[in-house]
């Protein structure tokens, strides 16, 4: 199995280039985002725990988020990999994926990380928010906050990853056509 961890602050386009993605290469989207908010919607235990972090723009346990993904490996059959796509967020979580695939002998296969500019992050949360409705995207506030959450929390994996020699960045500046094209030219070498 492959697994790919697509990186990248808020608004970077993760979801936006993830279905291309999933088709092309026959993958299973898994976004831990959109996990929670199905589970927020469903009104699950799980839902209420995380609901009042995630509208105040933080991040949710680590352990939540990785008993859901760990829950996804186990169920989900005929793809050949996995796109993760909002986890890991944190070192921790980081080296809590590792320990999972270590478990059947596998390892991340590489890290595409779209990045953008923190005005452009403004920008592109402020035109889905009159689009989707996201609780999170609605206050600035809470918009500042998962960019300084991401700062502080999840960039420090830039460098975990390079250190692995899997972290792969593209220019998420562009269309979203010119986006996917710098990624479908960078996949087809895995
Ligand atoms: P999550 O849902 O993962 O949100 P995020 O990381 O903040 O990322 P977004 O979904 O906002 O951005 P995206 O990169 O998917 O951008 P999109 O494609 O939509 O997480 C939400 C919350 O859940 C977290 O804050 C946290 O509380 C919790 N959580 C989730 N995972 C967790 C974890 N692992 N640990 C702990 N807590 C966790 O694009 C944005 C907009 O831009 C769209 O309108 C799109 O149409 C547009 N757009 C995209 N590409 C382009 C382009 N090239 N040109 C112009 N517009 C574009
Ligand atoms: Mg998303």
């Amino acid at each position: 199995m492959k697994y790919y961890i697509l990186f990248g602050p808020p608004g970077a386009g993760k979801g936006t280039q993830a279905s291309a993605m999933v088709q092309k290469y026959n993958l299973c989207h898994l976004s831990t985002g959109e996990l929670l908010r199905s589970e927020i919607a469903a009104g699950t235990p799980l839902g209420l725990q995380a609901k009042a972090l995630i509208e105040a723009g933080s991040l949710v346990p680590d352990e939540v988020v990785e008993g859901m993904i760990e829950a996804k490996f186990q169920g989900t059959e005929g793809v050949d990999g996995f796109l993760l796509d909002g986890f890991p967020r944190t070192i921790a979580q980081a080296e809590a994926l590792d320990a999972m695939l270590a478990k059947t002998g596998e390892a991340v296969t590489a890290v595409v990380s779209i990045m953008i500019p923190d005005a452009m992050i403004h920008e592109r949360i402020a035109h889905r928010a009159t689009i989707e409705g996201r609780a999170d995207d609605a206050r600035p506030e809470v918009v500042e906050n998962r960019i300084r959450t991401y700062h502080d929390k999840t960039e420090p994996l830039v460098g975990f990853y390079k250190e692995t020699g899997r972290y792969n960045e593209i220019d998420g500046v562009g269309t979203i056509a010119e986006v996917q094209g710098r990624i479908f030219d960078l996949m087809d070498r895995f």
